[in-house]
């Protein structure tokens, strides 16, 4: 098939070169039965490829399974994609078949592959290099013909060196890799992304067409969107259903652009010691410092835009140093005061996603935990202004119902409730 009839029939929107790659590569390696590991970064599309690769395959008639492996507790996970015997272990009243054996003859995605503890790894090996699985508690060999997908945004050779991955099964299941680029490294699509997923939301919402002011074009392309597609599809959304419609300015968007952080647990989990004596602590309110000062740089920013006295071309904030080298030029001594300033990103627990129906589409939801205490400066307070008026508007648009509100504004339930709270908007 032609890569441009694969991105209509999927909805696959973009044309730079480095996404025309990661599609060739998607094409050519469907209809084989390899497997395939899909890296790249939370939200950039890796669980869409791995759909269009069992579209396109010979076992498009069979089912397709998306499993969340990072959602699935420990305790839990042998059985559900194995299975078990009844009596296996406590509250195994009956006996019930794993992904694997429902899976039968189709796809199974394990999405945050990475995160499969050791034990499930070695059974998952098993079963790529024979097809052979056990249920929980059996002792029966049974077989089972599964292609598998995989995906994760982590350096799982890296998980190797540290005992946290088998490096026979990274070597099974990279056989091809395919790596799905950062909406930062294609920035060409962003534009068009917009112009889609408005388009789009304006027919299901029955909203007024979106339309973008040269600066606002500018703003959201330099914007690094560390949540990437889904990021921007979720903040589309949000600006269809609570904004007016019409001509959108810089102002606006900016609005719904929240503050960038650097990547705390993949930093922090690199190495025990940094040298210079530093700890794992030191360098986690260092990080911590950092994000404060890049919240800041960017509030400026914003601020700046707002009053038209700064261009947008500065919105990328300076690379942190801390990501290249943690131990590098850490001055302040750390203060439990510090942690109280500073939005800390928490990992994202994802709900474990289990998919019968390829078409369906559930969003993972992004939550950034602000800490309650931030300073009030006078931009702290219009932000709070603003968050306010955006949840009024969501209530009013939806009768007061929450969970709709909720999903207009892009947060949980749980999180609206709060805040409703915290700002007695009852
Ligand atoms: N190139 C693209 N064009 C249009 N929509 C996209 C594209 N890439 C991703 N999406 C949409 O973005 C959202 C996140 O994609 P998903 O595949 O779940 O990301 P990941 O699995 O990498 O976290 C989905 O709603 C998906 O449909
Ligand atoms: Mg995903």
């Amino acid at each position: 098939m032609e890569m441009i009839q694969v991105k209509q029939r999927f909805g696959i929107v973009g044309n730079s070169p480095m996404l025309n790659n990661a599609l060739e590569t998607a094409i050519k390696v469907a209809p084989t039965d390899m497997n395939v590991l899909i890296l790249g970064d939370s939200g950039v599309g890796k669980e869409s490829f791995s759909k269009i690769i069992h579209q396109l395959s010979a076992r498009k008639h069979a089912p397709f399974i998306a499993v969340n492996c990072g959602a699935i507790p420990e305790g839990t996970i042998d059985s559900e994609l194995f299975g078990h015997e009844k009596g296996a272990f406590t509250g195994a009243t009956d006996k019930r078949k794993g992904y694997f054996e429902t899976v039968n003859g189709g796809t199974i995605f394990l999405d945050e592959v990475g995160e499969l503890p050791l034990g499930t790894q070695a059974r998952l090996l098993r079963i790529l290099e024979n097809g052979e699985f056990i249920k929980v508690g059996s002792s029966a060999v049974q077989k089972t013909d599964v292609r598998v997908v995989c995906a994760t945004n982590r350096d799982l050779l890296e998980r190797s060196r540290q005992g946290k991955f088998r490096e026979d099964l990274y070597y099974r299941l990279a056989t091809v890799p395919l790596r799905v680029p950062k909406l930062a490294e294609r920035k060409e699509d962003i534009a068009l992304l917009f112009r889609k997923f408005s388009s789009d939301f304006a027919e299901t919402h029955r909203t007024k067409a979106l339309d973008l002011t040269p600066e606002a074009q500018t703003l959201i392309c330099d914007y690094p969107w560390p949540g990437n597609v889904r990021q921007l599809k979720n903040v589309t959304e949000q600006i269809c259903v609570l904004e007016e419609g019409g001509t959108i300015t810089a102002q606006t968007i900016a609005k719904y652009l929240p503050p960038v952080e650097p990547s705390l647990p993949m930093l922090l989990g690199k190495q025990e010691n940094y040298g210079d004596g530093l700890s794992e602590r030191d360098i986690f309110y260092k990080v911590l410092l950092d994000l404060r000062r890049d919240v800041n740089d960017l509030k400026k920013v914003v601020f700046g835009l707002l009053d038209g006295t700064q261009t947008q071309t500065s919105v990328n904030p300076t690379p942190v140093s801390s990501s290249s080298n943690p131990a590098a030029g850490l001055q302040i001594s750390p203060s439990a005061d510090t942690m109280k300033h500073t939005a800390i990103p928490p990992t994202v627990d994802a709900p474990v996603i289990i998919k019968h129906n390829p078409s369906e589409n559930q969003e993972v939801e992004h939550e950034y935990i602000e800490a309650e205490s931030y300073p009030a400066t006078e931009d702290n307070l219009s932000l709070e202004e603003k968050e306010i008026e955006m949840i009024r508007k969501a209530l009013d648009k939806n009768k007061g119902r929450r969970k709709k509100a909720a999903e207009a504004l892009g947060i949980s339930e749980r999180t609206l409730y709060r805040k409703i709270k915290q700002y007695e908007l009852e």
